[in-house]
């Protein structure tokens, strides 16, 4: 599974990127609206950052206004995938934009029946969001994996993105449950990273040769 970074800010963007485990960055309105910047300019610097997908999002809600957005985004750098909402003017947009040779990210998946349109549509990432569906106390994870099977029963092609992603085990859980993909905040890609033994073990070792070397 790949990990993507979920955040417009393009410090931790370049600290996520310098870890080596950054393969592509997903954005949304409320994520560039958080850092105060321009659009363009931040998907610009994002692009220039991840070579991988970076995934941008329109505001538009109408199926002309989502593709001429979404055309928009996509000339902004090569690996720029528009974000589209899970509407039906959405779905139609998503197969515009593809017939035009632009790829898709379906983003607030919260379904089955949701992830199987998209797919059909012709968008290359269904984005499920795990941490929401829990915060209603439903099974976000369960989510992710009953449309890694489906996708995988009918050979859809679409990856799935494992989104919303709140902390370490829902990485883990979204892994076993065969995402292609999980988009993580920084914040959760900084906890993958620790273990309180490994931090313990570290400083034993350390105090264990300034012991050894200070008696020389
Ligand atoms: C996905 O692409 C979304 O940007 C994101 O994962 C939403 O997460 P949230 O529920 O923490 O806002």
């Amino acid at each position: 599974m790949k990990l993507f970074l979920d955040t417009a800010n393009v410090d931790d963007i370049r600290r996520g990127a310098n870890l080596g485990v950054v393969a592509g960055v997903t954005t949304n309105p409320s994520l560039v609206a958080k850092e105060g910047r321009d659009l363009t300019q931040v998907i610009k610097e994002i692009t220039a950052i991840v070579p991988g997908p970076v995934s941008a999002e329109v505001v538009a809600t109408d199926t002309e206004g989502m593709v001429a957005e979404g055309l928009r985004l996509a000339a902004i750098a090569e690996n720029v995938i528009v974000k589209i909402p899970m509407t039906e003017a959405g779905l139609a947009a998503v197969r515009q934009l593809a017939q035009q040779g632009v790829k898709t990210n379906v983003t607030l998946v919260f379904s089955v029946n949701q992830a199987l349109l998209a797919a059909q549509a012709g968008a290359a990432y269904v984005s499920p969001f795990v941490g929401r569906l829990d915060d209603i106390g439903q099974d976000g994870i369960a989510l992710v994996a009953d449309i890694v099977d489906l996708f995988k029963l009918h050979g859809l092609k679409a990856a799935v993105i494992a989104a919303s992603i709140r902390h370490p085990m829902h990485v883990t859980q979204a892994a076993m449950a065969g995402a292609q993909i999980a988009t993580v905040p920084y914040a959760v890609l900084k906890q993958m990273t620790q273990h309180p033994l490994t931090a313990s073990g570290l400083e034993k070792f350390l105090a264990d040769w300034k012991n050894a070397t200070e008696k020389k």
